[in-house]
C-alpha cells in the first residue's frame, strides 16, 4: 500500500534537480541545493525515485517487487529502444482469442501473477482504481455462465417480440432492434446448445477467469481497467496460457446487479472485462492479420 510521503535522503541527494523537473505534480523543489518534498499529497507515481541517479528517493511501503512466482522478475528498468522490438510486436500479434482449452486447471499462483502484472498498467492520475476477481475453478465459471445464460434467455424473449422492439425503439432508441438483427439468432443457438448439449460457447471451455472492475469514482476507470486487461492478455500468452475476452458476460453483469453481487463486485465498482483463461488446446502457426488503416496525418500549425 502506498503511503502519503515521499522521503528524500539529503545525504544521498546530489542536488542534480532531475526529480524536480520530472515530477508531474511539482511536489519536489530544490532547497539549499538539495531536493525536498514540499507538496505532500502528490500522485505517488514514483518517477522521482525512478530517475534519481543517487537512489536518494524512497516511497515507503511501496513494494518494489511484484512478487511473481511463475517467472523470474527482472528488476532493471528497460531503457527506451533497448528492448527486443520484433519480439514484442510478434507477442502482440500472436496473442489470439482462445476458444479451445484443455481441461487442465490454471494454477492459482499463475492467476495471481497475472493480476499483479495487470497492475503495471498506467492509470488516470495514478489512481489504480481497479480490482480483480479470480475464478480459478471451472465449476464456478459455469455458475457465472448460468447467470449470463439467464440474462440472455430473458433478453431473447423480449427481443423476439416485434411489439416490444417497436416500443423500445420509440422510447429508448434502437438498441434492442440492433441486438435482434445482429445477435438474437446466434445467442438463441448458443443457449440451445448450453441447455440441451452442455456446450459452452460463452467461455469456450476455459477453466478460469479474471474479472476486471474499476472504482466508479476513479478518474478514468474504464481506461485503467482495459489497460490492465491488455497487460493480462499479453502476459497470459507469454506464460503459455490462452485467453479470451467475454463481452457477453460483461454486458449481462452490467445489467444485472444480482450477478455483480454474486461475483463480489460492490455497487461502487463497474465491471469492465471478463477474461476467460486456460491451457490452450490449439496451436496457431500464423500471425493475426488486421485491416490496413490509414492514419489521418495532420499539420494544423501549417494550416493543413
Ligand atoms: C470488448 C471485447 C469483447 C469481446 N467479447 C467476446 C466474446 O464475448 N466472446 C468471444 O468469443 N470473443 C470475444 N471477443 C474477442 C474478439 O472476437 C477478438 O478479439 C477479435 O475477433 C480479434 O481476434 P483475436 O483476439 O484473436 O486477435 C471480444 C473482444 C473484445 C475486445
Amino acid at each position: 500500500m502506498l503511503t502519503e510521503q515521499v522521503i528524500i535522503d539529503r545525504q544521498k541527494c546530489t542536488g542534480c534537480g532531475v526529480c524536480t523537473a520530472i515530477c508531474p505534480d511539482r511536489a519536489i523543489t530544490l532547497v539549499d541545493g538539495r531536493a525536498e518534498y514540499t507538496r505532500p499529497g502528490c500522485l505517488l507515481c514514483g518517477h522521482c525515485r525512478a530517475v534519481c541517479p543517487a537512489d536518494a528517493v524512497v516511497l515507503p511501503g511501496e513494494p518494489l517487487q511484484l512478487g511473481l512466482v511463475s517467472m523470474t522478475e527482472k528488476m532493471e528498468a528497460v531503457a527506451p529502444g533497448k528492448t527486443n522490438g520484433p519480439e514484442l510486436v510478434a507477442l502482440m500479434r500472436s496473442r489470439r482469442s482462445c476458444r479451445k482449452y484443455r481441461q487442465q486447471a490454471v494454477p492459482l499462483e499463475a492467476l495471481v501473477d497475472l493480476v499483479k502484472i495487470g497492475t503495471t498498467a498506467p492509470s488516470g492520475t495514478n489512481s489504480q482504481g481497479w480490482n480483480f476477481i479470480i475464478l480459478p475453478v471451472r465449476e464456478d465459471l459455469l455458475v457465472l455462465g448460468e447467470m449470463v445464460a439467464g440474462y440472455y434467455r430473458r433478453l431473447n424473449r423480449l427481443a423476439a417480440n416485434p411489439l416490444v422492439r417497436w416500443l423500445a425503439k420509440c422510447t429508448s432508441g434502437d438498441s434492442l432492434g440492433l441486438y435482434y438483427r445482429n445477435y438474437f439468432a446466434s445467442v438463441a443457438e448458443a443457449l440451445r446448445e448450453w441447455d440441451e448439449e452442455g456446450k459452452d460457447r460463452l467461455f469456450h471451455g476455459a477453466t478460469a477467469a479474471i474479472l476486471v472492475t474499476g472504482r466508479k469514482d476513479a478518474s478514468c476507470p474504464a481506461e485503467d481497467a482495459l489497460l490492465a486487461t491488455q497487460n493480462i492478455l499479453l502476459a497470459a500468452h507469454a506464460m503459455g496460457l490462452g485467453s479470451c475476452l467475454i463481452g457477453f458476460a460483461v454486458e449481462a453483469m452490467r445489467r444485472m446487479p444480482a450477478m455483480k453481487e454474486k461475483m463480489a463486485i460492490p455497487p461502487s465498482e463497474e465491471i469492465y472485462s471478463v477474461i476467460a483463461l486456460g491451457v490452450p488446446a490449439v496451436t496457431y502457426y500464423r500471425l493475426a492479420g488486421r485491416r490496413v488503416v490509414t492514419p489521418r496525418i495532420l499539420r494544423p500549425a501549417s494550416g493543413k
